[in-house]
């Protein structure tokens, strides 16, 4: 569905162009640097790594919102680092982004309705009518019943765990095919997480559905991932299946992120 080719984010801290063009030592941040990665139809890649090693840069990087200054991301075989931001952007509904803090994201004046209706209007996919009838029924999929009384409240009058139901009809109204989910639970209590979690395992069967799912907390990747991405310090370091991951890692950096959990290396 997806592959990623050497794929890079570098900053550059000089605050003009001008400064950019001719300064002699050059202060740049490789926040990717040289990531390269596929990702199968149905499958969930974990993307695991300390806080700044550049795992949202790479989210952002691989959908377009930032233009990488290096390499390339095709998606379903469509190179779109290559495509203008009319292109991109009709690839965008097919590649949706689920993020840690969905208070942020949902804007507070509209209502959940309009939220989650707000990518079918932008994507010009139903009219007024059938964007409400299809607003309720995902409602209700993602367990905030009945529909009908959610689309009429506010985000701030839910709570976390419901606001994320909400992030996850927003993100899913449009039927998209990869879902990028950037640490979405680690704002939740344990126990909604293991439900926010559980949904989107049955929203992944349900709408067939790839996920790239970011996250620092290894007991849940060991819980939700098919294979893993190590990452540090803007390199992928290892990559494999959970399992191996866990019960046999290879690069010494893989090692010392599982001694930092103790408790997960024991288990097998
Ligand atoms: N717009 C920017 N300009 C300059 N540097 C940036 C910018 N955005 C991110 N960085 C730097 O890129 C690196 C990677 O940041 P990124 O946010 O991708 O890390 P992360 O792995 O998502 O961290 P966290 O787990 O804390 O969310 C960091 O060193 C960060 O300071
Ligand atoms: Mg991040």
């Amino acid at each position: 569905l997806l592959t990623v080719t050497n794929l890079q984010q570098h900053y550059s801290l000089e605050s003009n162009l001008l400064d950019q063009l001719f300064s002699r030592n050059r202060q740049v941040i490789k926040a990717v640097d040289g990531v390269s990665l596929e990702l199968e139809r149905g499958e969930i890649l974990g993307l695991v790594g300390e806080s700044g090693c550049g795992k949202s840069t790479l989210s952002r990087s691989i959908l377009q919102l930032i233009p990488p200054t290096g390499g390339k991301v095709e998606f379903q075989g469509i190179d779109i680092t290559a495509l203008g931001r009319d292109a991109v952007r009709k690839h965008r509904r097919q590649m949706q982004m689920i993020f840690q803090d969905p208070h942020a994201c949902l804007n507070p004046m509209m209502t959940v309705g309009q939220s989650i209706a707000d990518p079918l209007f932008i994507h010009k996919l139903a009219n007024a009518e059938e964007a409400k009838k299809q607003v309720i029924q995902m409602l209700e999929r993602v367990g905030l019943t009945p529909g009908e009384d959610f689309f009429r409240r506010y985000p701030g009058e839910l709570s976390g765990g419901q606001q994320q139901r909400v992030s996850i009809a927003r993100a899913l109204i449009t039927r998209p095919q990869l879902i990028i989910c950037d640490e979405p639970v680690s704002m939740l209590d344990a126990s909604v997480q293991t439900q926010v979690l559980e949904l989107m395992l049955e929203l992944k069967q349900e709408f067939n559905l790839t996920y790239l799912f970011i996250t620092h907390d290894l007991w849940v990747a060991r819980f939700f991932c098919d294979r893993i991405a190590v990452m540090n310090a803007g390199k992928i370091v290892e990559i494999g299946k959970t399992r191996d991951i866990f019960t046999n890692p290879q690069h010494p950096y893989t090692q010392q992120l599982l001694q930092a959990a103790p408790l997960l290396a024991r288990t097998h």
